[in-house]
């Protein structure tokens, strides 16, 4: 009896480790999941849900991490479901073997990496190329980076970032679309869309990631980590809808977040992950945890311990456990006690591997591993080609006095100064671990590009001593080096270029900011150059919105380059020297000062909006409730006017809308206009905001031109979601605002 027993495992067993494939080979999608879900262990399916950092040379463990034989055996011992971190098709090809080929069932390993904008090849910071609100360019941006990822070895991308936020003190408002929820929706879908595709089997396609979920974005005081504390109007009309947009389009994953949110940690959060994003909303992929989140459930005063930990992240529906150790350490054990049924074990396993599955994976878990396509699609010329088209429409000209720019080509004695002008690598911003330092064009290069003549003076240190991703960023608060050759080369020079703004690593995660100014001495050189010289064009190069007060008060023309990856320089030369006629708009507001944020436009009018001449209404004594910049704004070398709003109730019962708008560009160059349209529901069972964006369109126009624009608006616009969380309709007076910024005052009221 025993030797048939024993007859019947090794049977089992010599043809489970070919199992994968023939289950490929025969069955639908969903069948080969359940036979293979019914051969599991325990263990092997508690493996399905770890996830662990990188710790592979190309031939195997790397020496230098102490558990890595550790995570090298549960790798052969089938008890590891995904990989971060490991890029280049030898590594993956070499990792994906040894679970392929030695694991009983060989199931292959899925791979993560944060291909946030762009692999290689960068696209500008997210935030920026939200300015461009050019949702095609975006879209192919997310292609692009997809294409080359996948031709490392990667196919699964933790991005898109679509946590909404007010607060520019958070060095993570760079990896998102800003502060505007239906901006941040829309450039949401197109992100899912460049990075999935429509066919997620093809081998240039990845898999995607909505994250934080949720509320990362309104952490405390922009402090990063901070806890979240908002209302549920906040969570349902601003946090919710891009994540729920998301799983609309497809996405295949979500990853919780560390922040608390209303007193719990999201990665223990049933609500959110059981009952809300797989229940109510249907999501049928799977949520990964944020790195080390379930652990930090501990240090947030909610788990007693990792076992505890554990048990309340997979119960609360976080699928997989990256770089906690808390299921492979203890949720077996959380199960034998009951704590946990074993149907959610199944639930989040079958969600990892029909993830698995529509990758293609277990038809070929070497299909992202082809060396040819590694050396010639990542880091070409066609792919930075691509991404010098979105760096040029992220560009938002601010500012622009008498038309000092663009700049004449024949202008004579051009300096330009400011470390930053001449920097390759702090234009690729945070977020680029596939990149190369240096790979960017600088602003000088790109001045040389279009055979400019100019001369530099260095004028100040931004940093001192190497900066790298692991480094903290030191500013230079003293050292004046350069200060006197600049001021001497600006006193006799026609035009200054200043170029100004924030290292690459001075947004991005872990980079909060209590000061929103130019870092170490640059504000004291800009004062001290513009003292000898007005003629100043300001180039802010920052991951985030800056306080721009007293340049906006001295300086005739200001440009926000953002972070814009590997063509940077060139885009921006383009746009000084007219080019490329402006076209970004604000994703964020821009303070006047600190004590405003969080600021946004979108804002709840209060009991007491003012202005009156008593104190008592809101507002603040030392500054203006306005922003600097709002959201939205953005200047063209060309103008543009609207006219004629006229508004007709297209369906009376579905309450649906036409708005008309006349659109001239009354200039003498080409440009384009991005046209946004804004609504007011006067009164409504919950506040409404004083103005929503609801429409926007991207107008080119010839010098001259005019045309006539159409918007559509229906209930799903007039809509909002009331405080259960229901998206409701509600009749009464809206008032409909057209316009090039957030500060439009044309308008017209309706009654619908
Ligand atoms: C922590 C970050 O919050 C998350 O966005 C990122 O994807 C993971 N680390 C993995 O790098």
């Amino acid at each position: 009896m025993r030797i048939l027993t024993l007859l019947v495992f090794i049977l089992t067993f010599i043809g489970c480790n070919k199992n994968v494939q023939k289950i490929a080979d025969t069955k639908s999608p969903t069948d080969r999941i359940e036979i293979l879900l019914s051969k599991m262990t325990i263990e092997e399916k508690i493996g399905q849900m770890v996830q662990y950092n990188g710790f592979w040379d190309s031939t195997g463990p790397a020496p230098s991490e102490g558990d890595s034989k550790k995570k090298y055996e549960h790798l052969r011992t089938g008890q590891v479901g995904s990989v971060l971190n490991v890029s280049g098709v030898e590594n993956v090809r070499n990792m994906q073997k040894v679970v392929v080929e030695e694991s009983r069932l060989g199931i292959p390993l899925i791979f993560g990496l944060d291909v946030i904008h762009g692999h290689k090849t960068l696209s500008p910071i997210p935030l920026a190329e939200s300015a461009s609100w050019d949702l095609e360019l975006i879209e192919a941006s997310a292609r692009m980076a997809a294409k080359e990822a996948t031709a490392r070895g990667i196919n699964w991308t933790f991005a898109p970032m679509v946590d909404i936020s007010r607060d520019a003190r958070w060095g993570r408002v760079m990896e998102g679309a800003g502060e505007d929820v239906f901006l941040g929706t829309a450039i949401a879908r197109a992100r899912v869309r460049g990075f999935q595709g429509n066919d997620l089997s093809a081998t240039n396609t990845l898999a995607a990631t909505a994250k934080h979920f949720a509320a990362y974005g309104f952490a405390e005081s922009g402090r990063d980590y901070n806890t979240a504390d908002i209302g549920t109007s906040t969570l349902y009309n601003v946090v919710l809808p891009p994540f729920k947009a998301c799983v609309e389009e497809g996405i295949c994953t979500f990853m919780n977040s560390f922040n608390v949110l209303n007193g719990i940690p999201a990665t223990g959060d049933k609500f959110l992950q059981r009952e809300l994003l797989k229940g109510k909303w249907n999501f049928d992929g799977f949520i990964v945890s944020d790195w080390g989140s379930a652990n930090e459930m501990i240090d947030h005063g909610y788990a007693k311990d990792l076992k505890h930990a554990a048990e309340l992240a997979a119960n609360a529906g976080s699928d997989m456990d990256m770089e906690s150790y808390a299921y492979i350490k203890h949720l077996k054990e959380v199960v034998e006690e009951g704590k946990i049924p074993m149907e959610l074990i199944d639930d989040s396993v079958r969600r990892i591997l029909k993830i698995k599955e529509k990758l293609g994976l277990f038809d070929d878990p070497y299909k992202y591993c082809d060396i040819d396509r590694e050396k010639t699609q990542v880091f070409n010329q066609e792919n930075k080609d691509e991404v010098l088209e979105i760096a040029k429409k992220s560009i938002v000209l601010l500012k622009n006095e008498n038309n000092i720019l663009p700049i004449k080509k024949d202008q004579q004695n051009i300096l330009v100064i400011g470390e930053l002008a001449a920097d390759k690598t702090s234009p690729l911003g945070s977020w680029r671990i596939g990149s190369d330092d240096n790979t960017a064009t600088s602003v000088l290069e790109g001045i040389d590009n279009l055979g400019i003549d100019y001369h530099f003076s260095n004028g100040v240190k931004l940093v001192e001593g190497n900066v790298d991703f692991i480094n903290e960023v030191k500013i230079n608060e003293s050292d004046k080096t350069g200060f006197e050759e600049a001021i001497t080369n600006a006193a006799s020079a026609d035009l200054v270029i200043m170029v100004l703004g924030e290292h690459g690593f001075q947004s991005g995660e872990g980079r909060s900011r209590t000061k929103l100014g130019f870092p170490g001495l640059q504000q004291e050189l800009l004062e001290q150059i513009a003292e000898v010289n007005k003629n100043i064009i300001l180039v802010n190069m920052s991951g985030r919105p800056l306080v721009l007060t007293w340049a906006d008060e001295n300086i005739p023309a200001i440009v926000q380059a953002w972070q814009l990856g590997t063509r940077s320089g060139d885009a921006i030369a383009s746009v000084l020297f007219g080019e490329q006629n402006p076209c970004g708009k604000l994703p964020m507001s821009f303070p006047r000062s600190v004590g405003q944020v969080p600021i946004y436009y979108n804002k709840l009018n209060t009991g007491r909006p003012g202005p009156n001449e008593l104190v008592f209404w809101s507002h603040y004594i030392d500054e203006s409730n306005d922003p600097l910049y709002p959201f939205g704004y953005g200047l063209s070398y060309t103008d543009f006017t609207y006219s004629n709003v006229n508004i007709q109730i297209t369906d009376t019962l579905k309450h649906e809308i036409k708005v008309n708008v006349d659109l001239k560009n009354n200039g003498d160059v080409d440009g384009r206009e991005v046209a946004q349209l804004y609504i007011r529901d006067k009164v409504a069972s919950v506040s409404r905001p004083i103005k929503e964006l609801k429409g926007f369109q991207l107008a080119d126009l010839k010098a001259g031109e005019s045309t006539t624009l159409t918007f559509k608006l229906s209930e799903s616009e007039l809509g909002f979601y009331d405080n259960n969380g229901n998206f409701i309709f509600e009749s009464g007076e809206f008032e409909i605002f057209v316009g090039g910024s957030s500060d439009t005052k044309m308008s017209k009221t309706i009654e619908l």
